[in-house]
């Protein structure tokens, strides 16, 4: 497994397993890898001839008052994760080698990131869309992979590729849960023991709503207050959301029909937590 902290060698010898005729997935993360993480990795070692992991926290993602200076980080047990996991190449770059001192480019998908997590996080999305299409251009791979748990992420992206003709074949891996049913983030680290007992009330509360839609409820109102309420019974719980729009557009329905996505963003504490489920509803 190879190591890079800056662009232009890993460019060449990327050019040169292109020119072999090898494939090349990509990974991106913000490190501190879980379970998560690795199911993402695992899937791309087996896709592609080499594997491109990416770490890297990227600041335009975080909002002035969020956790960029606290966000986890463990270089040292990433790369042996890595390395386990079948990695071919690791890119670690510093905020210096991605932003130049002039960075004025951003790149902005619109209305899919107007609600949901963009409310409370309103530049969130554009420093995601920047920061990977600049991985897309410096590795490009043929295929990248991206976590379900960061639903309206995933979507972003896609639209993005599809918008800008990226030549990048976006691949959505299904959430990897605790075995409590905690959705695997980095985050969950900062959960105090109260907290991450509690915090299993946001799978408990999909799970209730998934039941409540298979027993033939068809209100958006209806199921986010049995939501709302099963989540409210836990008294470290404040909710920042809870959605329930049409996949395609990630708008608001009232009747819930076809591809559905309810996604919901819960803090304990000062850790706030997502989680979403999807059903194709008839
Ligand atoms: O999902 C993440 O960890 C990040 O948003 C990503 C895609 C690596 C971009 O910084």
């Amino acid at each position: 497994m190879k190591v890079f902290n800056t662009i232009k060698e890993m460019r060449e010898l990327l050019d040169t397993h292109r020119s072999n005729g090898k494939s090349i997935g990509l990974v991106p993360t913000m490190g501190y890898l879980h379970e998560g993480h690795i199911s993402l990795l695992n899937k791309s070692v087996s896709e592609n001839d080499i594997t491109v992991l990416s770490i890297y926290v990227n600041p335009t993602q975080f909002g002035p008052t969020e956790d960029l200076d606290s966000y986890p980080r463990d270089i040292e047990n990433d790369k042996r994760l890595a390395e386990n996991a079948g990695v071919d190449i690791v890119f670690i770059p510093s905020d210096s080698i991605m932003y130049l001192e002039n960075h004025f480019t951003y790149v902005n998908v619109n209305n899919l990131t107007a609600n949901l997590c963009g409310s409370s996080r309103p530049t969130h999305f554009q420093g995601v869309t920047t920061i990977v299409t600049k991985l897309f251009n410096i590795i490009q791979p043929k295929k990248a992979y991206f976590g379900q748990k960061d639903a309206q992420q995933a979507l972003v992206i896609n639209r993005m590729v599809k918008d800008l003709n990226i030549p990048v074949e976006i691949i959505t891996c299904p959430i990897i849960r605790e075995k409590d049913g905690l959705a695997m983030s980095s985050r969950n680290k900062y959960l105090n023991q109260e907290e991450r007992g509690q915090a299993t009330i946001l799978f408990q509360s999909l799970q209730m709503a998934k039941n409540i839609i298979i027993d033939g409820e068809r209100s958006a109102d209806i199921v986010k207050s049995s939501i709302q309420q099963s989540i409210n019974s836990k008294s470290l719980a404040k909710i920042d959301y809870i959605s329930i729009v049409s996949e395609n557009t990630l708008e608001d329905i009232d009747k819930i029909e076809g591809n559905t996505l309810i996604a919901l963003a819960v803090r304990f504490g000062n850790t706030r937590l997502i989680d979403n489920l999807r059903m194709e509803v008839n």
